[in-house]
């Protein structure tokens, strides 16, 4: 065991975690991460971690916070290990993977808390926000799940990102799910993550009155037709209606005096919102209460703080290990991480949205451009930096890193490299594709043809790829780029040293540089 930090005994188990299996989906929604996400390799969660999870009896597992679990190939273990160790459990997903099978499991899993996303009511609107489902098919499979749950005590909430497209929708919205007895509507505020045209002309910043009209004519419409559903507001602002009616109004949370309502918060109003006797700064317990799992089997804090992995050492260690006390104690010594954290702000403490602060419309990282925002465009009229250098893989020898528009497989023998400030691409052996799968294949090749040719330079020429408008030969301990326009040549009884365009090293990236180098001066002289 590593050594144990309790925070001098006030440090607990978790109550509780987050965990996506995937980190996939199946949907390209409008304002989701996922859609602007690049293809890449990902990774999966390993059921059999399960079982090191055993800590967590009687804590809440909430699954799919980020993507979509019912993609999740081992969905039903996963579901099942959970209720066999006793963790309750709450499910976040589109609904549009649910069937009879996955219904069943639900129901064996006896669930705390259904959670769908449906963003919108009508069909075309729905249909143009969350792209690739279906409408019909997706409402048939929820209303399915909230009838076969009819007797039983699982709350049933639906997410509704609210924007420009769906902000009228909102009283048929409410209307809708009231009908089939979901217990919370929650008008999520579309957050733009992404400078992104098309996003940032569905913000509800530059409509926010209209939003406010339509949310006091909601609210009341909720009041006064005694709708069992509870309503939570996208966003906080004073209003006539939140003064007359203030007894049915709690900070976002409106419902009517329907004796069969049920204010179901979230869990990370539950479990991560209030006050921390180590927390100065922020009401927030997050890196006390909560720990997120990573499909790779990462656990982290405060969702971005990895403090260990499960494949590695047990979630105890892990959570009373000595990176998860560096962690705390760089969270309670200064407030800059806590304010920086959009977690908090959209995720947690959302009561608080102001709904006339442009920046509670954007996250962190492009709130230093709201004053370059043209809404109606949806241009942002600043050049906005790029997020961070990201690892995406570690393969065959590279790293594969991402930063702007581009992936970088970057050989471990290179040593450190600061992709954001050297000029990566000019450096012979740094592989620069914009797409994932062909940095990857590209490293794999190379790695491969290594691979051949540390098998043996001796013996009759090999020929080892072609590239740049060469074949690239080995032969008797070196390596030949041959242009392809000399045509075929016996190598073992040519002598190279009388051709010019033949290139001869005993370095495989001496001759791969050197051709790279000519096949690219050939392009730019046309
Ligand atoms: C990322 S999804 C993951 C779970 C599942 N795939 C689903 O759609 O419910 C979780 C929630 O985030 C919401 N969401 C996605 N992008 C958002 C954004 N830009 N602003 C606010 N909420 C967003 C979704 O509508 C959904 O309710
Ligand atoms: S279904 Fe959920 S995870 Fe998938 S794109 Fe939509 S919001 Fe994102
Ligand atoms: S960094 Fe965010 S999640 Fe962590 S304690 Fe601070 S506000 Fe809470």
């Amino acid at each position: 065991m590593n050594r144990y930090f309790d925070m001098n005994g006030t440090l607990s188990l978790p109550k509780m975690i987050e965990i996506d299996p995937v980190e996939t989906c199946n949907l390209r929604c409008r304002m989701c991460h996922v859609s602007f996400m690049p293809s890449e390799k990902h990774p999966v969660f390993d059921v059999k971690l399960v079982p090191k999870l055993k800590a967590l009896r009687g804590a809440y597992a909430s699954i799919g916070s980020g993507f979509e679990p019912l993609l999740y190939n081992d969905f039903d273990r996963l579901m099942g290990g959970f209720a066999d160790l006793g963790v309750r459990m709450q499910l976040i997903t589109n609904g549009t993977l649910l069937n009879k099978n996955k219904i069943q499991i639900l129901l064996d899993c006896d669930m705390d808390i259904i959670n769908f996303s449906f963003d919108g009511i009508r069909r075309e609107t729905f249909e143009h926000i969350r792209r690739g489902a279906d409408h019909a098919e997706t409402l048939r499979n929820i209303l399915d799940a909230r009838a076969q749950f009819a007797c039983r005590e699982t709350a049933f909430l639906i997410n509704t990102t609210t924007m420009r497209s769906n902000l009228e929708e909102s009283i048929e919205i409410l209307d809708f799910w009231d009908r089939y007895n979901f217990d919370v509507v929650r008008f999520l505020p579309m957050v733009v993550r992404y400078p992104d045209q098309e996003l940032i002309r569905e913000s509800l910043y530059p409509i926010k009155e209209d939003m406010k009209r339509v949310f006091d004519e909601a609210a009341l419409h909720l009041i006064q037709g005694n709708l069992r559903t509870v309503m939570l507001l996208p966003y906080l602002y004073a209003s006539q209606v939140r003064s007359r009616f203030s007894e049915n109004y709690t900070g976002l949370y409106v419902s009517s005096n329907n004796s069969t309502k049920r204010k179901i918060l979230s869990l990370r109003e539950r479990f991560q919102l209030g006050d921390h006797p180590l927390m100065r700064f922020y009401d927030c317990r997050a890196a006390f209460t909560t720990a997120t799992i990573l499909a790779n089997g990462d656990v982290q804090l405060c969702y971005k703080y990895s403090i260990g992995n499960l494949h590695t050492d047990s979630f105890e260690d892990i959570w009373f290990g000595e990176e998860a006390n560096r962690i705390r104690h760089l969270i309670i010594s200064e407030p800059e991480d806590c304010a920086a954290c959009d977690c908090f702000k959209f995720g947690i403490a959302f009561h608080k949205l102001d709904a006339d602060c442009v920046e509670n419309y954007f996250t962190g990282e492009l709130s230093a451009y709201v004053k370059d925002v043209d809404f109606r465009t949806g241009l942002i009229h600043a050049k906005v930096t790029p997020k961070p250098p990201r690892l995406v893989l570690s393969e065959e020898g590279y790293n594969i890193v991402a930063y702007g528009d581009k992936y970088f497989g970057i050989p471990h023998a290179a040593g450190p490299l600061e992709v954001d400030k050297a000029d990566c691409s000019s450096l012979p052996n740094v592989i620069v594709e914009g797409r994932f799968a062909t940095a990857l294949a590209r490293v794999r090749k190379v790695a491969s043809q290594a691979r051949i040719l540390s098998k043996g330079t001796s013996g009759p020429p090999q020929l080892v790829f072609s590239d740049g408008g060469y074949n690239i030969v080995v032969y008797d301990g070196k390596y030949l780029g041959i242009p392809h326009h000399l045509g075929p040549l016996e190598v073992d009884k040519t002598d190279f040293s009388t051709i010019p365009d033949v290139v001869v090293a005993e370095e495989l990236e001496s001759v791969l540089s050197h051709v790279r180098k000519m096949a690219k001066s050939k392009v730019v002289s046309g």
